[in-house]
């Protein structure tokens, strides 16, 4: 079996902060991963994600004012750190668009103890993926929804061709960068072109994992009937090539895992919308201009900007994470089915995903 992508990422339970016990919230979940949002624009317009009909030539999106500054950010993350976060994910909108990004990752490099991802499109690796590991980002995700070309250029919506994404990942690993691969699917849009793409990096150490289309935002008309549940997925790629189940790589990770039975890797399925797992979540959101959301489906976040630009200490900003995770109670995937339909959530693109 070719070995799990990525460093290895311990158990939650070992983790000492050096501050006490972890941060629970009030399902007893520690806060172990920091995703944060460095833009929220794309260079795609996936429908799924950033619809052109509303992230067209006249959206507003957020004035460079408005946006953290990388000093911004880096603090935040060192106080996460301090309250137990051990995964910084770079997302955006497409995080690759933020300039300077490299410089970004080495102020984050400086916080001890804590890997550095991130989840972009690929479209900027070709330059981008040198400088970045060398500023200390320890891996990449790669979305990439189907390698066929056509499929592809017609979700991403901006006809961009696959094969500059394929250089990307193509750089990302030759830059010493392990890569995941990260298809959302979507029935009758590209379920048909799943096993291609599973080929595709069947034999590469790099794991595709796909992921069950989920309601975010308000703007992707969602449907339950788009969603192919991941068991038939497994089942269909199982049928090809045999499968077996693996372990958890560690407590809460989102993927469920499977190795091919003939040793030409891995696939993983992200099952948020049949077998949510909010149980295990220990998942904190930071938005490019600086609110954190428990949620991924969260409608309000906590405004960390204008307390900092208000001169908030240290301590002061640590509280308000603190107390934002001593009192989270988010398990919306697991209450979807009881969830209000018209509910004014948060956009992907906003919060990174
Ligand atoms: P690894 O650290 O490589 O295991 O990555 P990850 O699975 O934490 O992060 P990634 O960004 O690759 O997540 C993959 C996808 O899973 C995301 O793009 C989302 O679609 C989905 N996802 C991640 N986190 C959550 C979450 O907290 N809730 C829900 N419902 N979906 C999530
Ligand atoms: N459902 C599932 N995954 C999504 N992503 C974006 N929108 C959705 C959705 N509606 C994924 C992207 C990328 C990550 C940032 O989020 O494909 O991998
Ligand atoms: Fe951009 Fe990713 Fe959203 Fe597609 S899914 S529009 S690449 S942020
Ligand atoms: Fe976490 Fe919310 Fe996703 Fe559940 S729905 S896994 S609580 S982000």
């Amino acid at each position: 079996m070719t070995p799990p992508t990525g460093a290895p990422h311990p158990d939650w339970d070992d983790l000492d902060p050096g501050a006490g016990p972890a941060l629970l919230d009030t399902l007893g979940r520690p806060l172990r991963d920091l995703r944060i949002s460095v833009t929220d624009r794309c260079n795609f317009r996936c429908q799924y994600c950033m619809p052109k009909e509303v992230f067209g030539p006249n959206f507003a999106f957020l004035p460079r004012s408005a946006v953290l500054t990388f000093e911004e950010i880096s603090r935040l993350a060192r106080l996460s750190a301090a309250l137990g976060v051990r995964k910084f994910r770079l997302t955006g909108g497409e995080p690759t668009l933020r300039a300077q990004l490299p410089a970004l990752v080495a102020m984050l490099r400086e916080v001890p103890d804590v890997e550095i991802a991130m989840t972009t499109n690929g479209t900027m690796l070709k330059t981008l993926a040198g400088p970045l590991r060398e500023a200390g980002l320890d891996r990449v995700t790669v979305s990439l929804d189907s390698i066929d070309d056509a499929v592809f250029r017609s979700m991403n919506d901006m006809d961009f061709p696959v094969a500059l994404v394929l250089e990307g990942i193509e750089a990302a690993a030759a830059a010493g960068l392990p890569v995941k691969i990260n298809a959302v699917v979507r029935r009758g849009v590209n379920d048909h072109t799943l096993l291609d793409l599973a080929e595709r990096f069947r034999g590469t150490p790099h794991t595709v994992r796909f992921i069950e289309f989920m309601d975010v935002g308000t703007t992707n008309g969602w449907r339950m009937d788009d969603v192919l549940p991941a068991s038939d997925l497994v089942r269909l790629v199982d049928e090809r090539w045999p499968l077996d189940p693996v372990e958890a790589q560690y407590p809460g990770e989102v993927a469920r895992r499977y190795r091919y039975r003939d040793g030409a890797g891995e696939i993983g399925v992200i099952t948020s919308v049949t077998q949510p797992f909010c149980g295990t979540c220990t998942r904190i959101r930071l938005s490019a201009e600086g609110k954190i959301y428990t949620c991924l489906f969260a409608t309000d976040g906590v405004d960390l900007r204008e307390a900092m630009r208000a001169g908030a200490s240290d301590d002061a900003l640590t509280a308000l994470i603190e107390g934002t995770w001593r009192a989270r109670e988010d398990r919306y995937s697991a209450l979807r089915s009881q969830s209000t339909p018209g509910l004014r959530k948060v956009e992907m693109s906003y919060i990174g995903g």
